[in-house]
């Protein structure tokens, strides 16, 4: 019977890193994607992502991914069918990208279903998207942690895809609905403000490492 080899051996995956290439020049401009972990219409992590553009430094483009409720639930069986277009078009734009970033919710304790499902697609893609890809975490909670046990579960997943994730500064945000407007979506809170465009600022030099 023969078996569709769709798990790459670590030797491959290895192979598919850039280990010892020269840092990019510091002034190339570069190229973010955002991708959100919640479906929410009125999502505070969805309002996060949408402020990041004008928050991020002149060098510095940021254009939102596909929803990742355009995915399916992930299946092996639907998978030996083909990759969905959506999956393949985000994998796409990822690889393509200098940096990644995501802005999620915390569902008990952990990444949302819909993110970890996105994921799992994308993970599968031969092109192994995210392998070496920097990658920054932000998420955003009406509670009073903002997340951070979503961000430590997500990280633990970034290192079996072989990601490169900022560890500092860590941009997590407590009691969100005071700091987006309820009426317009703004992120409005200013403290916040200034620590995601300080986040923003690092990973763009780390990207370019
Ligand atoms: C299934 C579920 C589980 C949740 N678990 C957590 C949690 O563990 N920690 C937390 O801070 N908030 C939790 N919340 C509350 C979310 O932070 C809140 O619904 C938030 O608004 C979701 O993000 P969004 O506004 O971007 O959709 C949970 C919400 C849902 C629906």
């Amino acid at each position: 019977m023969g078996v569709r080899m769709l798990w790459p051996s670590p030797v491959n995956r290895v192979a598919t890193l850039n280990l010892g290439g020269e840092p990019m020049p510091v002034d190339k401009p570069l190229n973010f994607v955002v991708l959100v972990g919640s479906l929410r219409r009125g999502s505070f992590n969805a309002a996060i992502a949408r402020a990041l553009p004008g928050l991020a430094p002149s060098d510095v483009a940021i254009v939102p991914l596909g929803s990742v409720g355009e995915f399916p639930l992930f299946n092996q069986d639907v998978e030996a069918q083909g990759f969905p277009s959506a999956v393949v078009a985000m994998g796409e734009a990822i690889a393509e990208a200098d940096g990644v970033i995501i802005v999620t919710p915390e569902y008990n304790y952990s990444v949302p279903g819909v993110l970890k499902n996105a994921i799992d697609w994308l993970s599968r893609l031969l092109t192994k998207p995210f392998a070496g890809k920097p990658v920054a975490i932000q998420s955003a909670s009406p509670g009073i942690f903002g997340g951070v046990r979503a961000q430590h579960h997500l990280r633990q997943t970034l290192v079996f895809l072989d990601a490169r994730a900022l560890a500092q500064p860590e941009v997590m945000i407590p009691q969100a609905h005071n700091k987006v407007d309820a009426n317009t979506g703004e992120l409005t809170d200013a403290t916040t403000r200034d620590f995601i465009a300080k986040q923003l600022q690092a990973f763009a030099a780390f990207a370019r490492r």
